[in-house]
């Protein structure tokens, strides 16, 4: 699931979207894919927008488009559509114990609760008094939407392992407590891209919320402006060598990784390709040609699909359709297990 909390990043491309598109491609007969534009999570940021909403739901299904997510092999939904997302919340939150969502960090970050030196937030009760039950049982939710399919596999980028660990832990406890073996223990698939991060700031990742876009390297920047945002990236002061220490040199590291991540080589031999430069300007203008050579198809096919409105509509109807199905019948099972 993506959140239509704006445009698609570098980071949802790798972390997510081309994932989607991957498995599109290796579909075996008898496996079933759903990707869904997670709107009910979008409202849990300070302050939605209707009206942006509305856009960027539009936009995230031409994104999704846009990168070759095939609708005819992949069901594309909007998680508010299907009301059962919202009601297996519920049933599973009352499972789901405050000590353990308390241990979620993903609530704490984006409280912008204080980290300490070693990570550790450093939580009081003030700042717990403005956090909105919403945000705090975001994983809950996100639970929801995998186990209301019984999926087996989730891809993710590794900012959400923690919560696909919460969503078997609910499995599992639904499973002893009412029913053996009902939900299957679903697996986390982790994309092959480690995190990307701002650029400006390479201690947080990539994020379509950051206020300062040139942080971001949106799916629809112009080459020019990629090349821009690269030009200013955050990196330090050894310009003549290039290589990958996300402790030390968390700026030119990220900016390997994305190199690794697009051309899908490693980092050694990313590595060892960008020996060959001398300066920053040299090096990173290869990166942002990468980026720009990457980002041609989906920028084309995204301008393609926002202009064809009624298309992305019957391509959200056609996949809700199946999955309305599925939903329906699954908790209708859970129901009569717990004793509706
Ligand atoms: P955002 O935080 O930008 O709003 P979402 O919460 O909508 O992104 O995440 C959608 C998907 O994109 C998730 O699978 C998540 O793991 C992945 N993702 C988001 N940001 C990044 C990033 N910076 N690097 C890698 N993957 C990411
Ligand atoms: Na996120």
């Amino acid at each position: 699931m993506i959140q239509p909390t704006g445009c698609f990043h570098l980071g949802n491309y790798l972390g997510a979207t081309r994932v989607w598109t991957d498995l599109c491609e290796l579909k075996q007969p008898g496996q079933e894919l759903i990707f869904g534009v997670a709107d009910l999570h979008a409202i849990t940021v300070p302050k939605p927008d209707g009206e942006m909403f509305r856009k960027f739901r539009h936009e995230a299904v031409a994104s999704i488009l846009a990168v070759g997510v095939d609708p005819e092999k992949a069901s594309v939904i909007y998680q508010s559509a299907i009301p059962q997302h919202s009601e297996l919340h519920w049933l599973l939150s009352t499972l789901a114990s405050m000590g353990l969502l308390n241990r979620m960090t993903q609530w704490k970050s984006k409280s912008n609760i204080k980290q300490s030196t070693n990570g550790d937030y450093l939580v009081n009760d003030s700042d717990v008094g403005k956090v909105r039950l919403g945000l705090f049982s975001y994983p809950v939710l996100q639970a929801a939407d995998i186990l209301l399919y019984k999926s087996t596999h989730v891809p993710v980028g590794d900012d959400q392992s923690q919560h696909l660990e919460l969503t078997r832990h609910l499995a599992e406890k639904f499973n002893k407590m009412y029913k053996k073996n009902f939900f299957p223990k679903p697996v986390t698939m982790l994309a092959q891209t480690k995190k990307v991060l701002s650029l400006s700031t390479p201690e947080k990742k990539m994020s379509k919320s950051d206020p300062n876009h040139d942080s971001v390297i949106f799916l629809n920047d112009e080459p020019k402006a990629i090349q821009k945002k690269i030009r200013k990236a955050l990196t330090d002061s050894i310009s003549d060598r290039f290589y990958y220490d996300p402790v030390e040199r968390p700026g030119v590291s990220n900016l390997i990784n994305i190199v690794s991540g697009i051309q899908r080589k490693s980092i050694e031999d990313v590595v060892e390709d960008v020996s060959r430069f001398n300066n920053y300007r040299d090096f990173k203008d290869y990166v942002s040609e990468v980026i720009i050579e990457e980002l041609k198809g989906p920028r084309t096919e995204f301008e393609k699909y926002i202009n064809e409105p009624t298309y992305l509509h019957s391509v959200v109807e056609s996949g809700m359709r199946k999955a309305r199905e599925k939903a329906a019948k699954n908790l209708a099972d859970i129901h009569k297990i717990m004793g509706f």
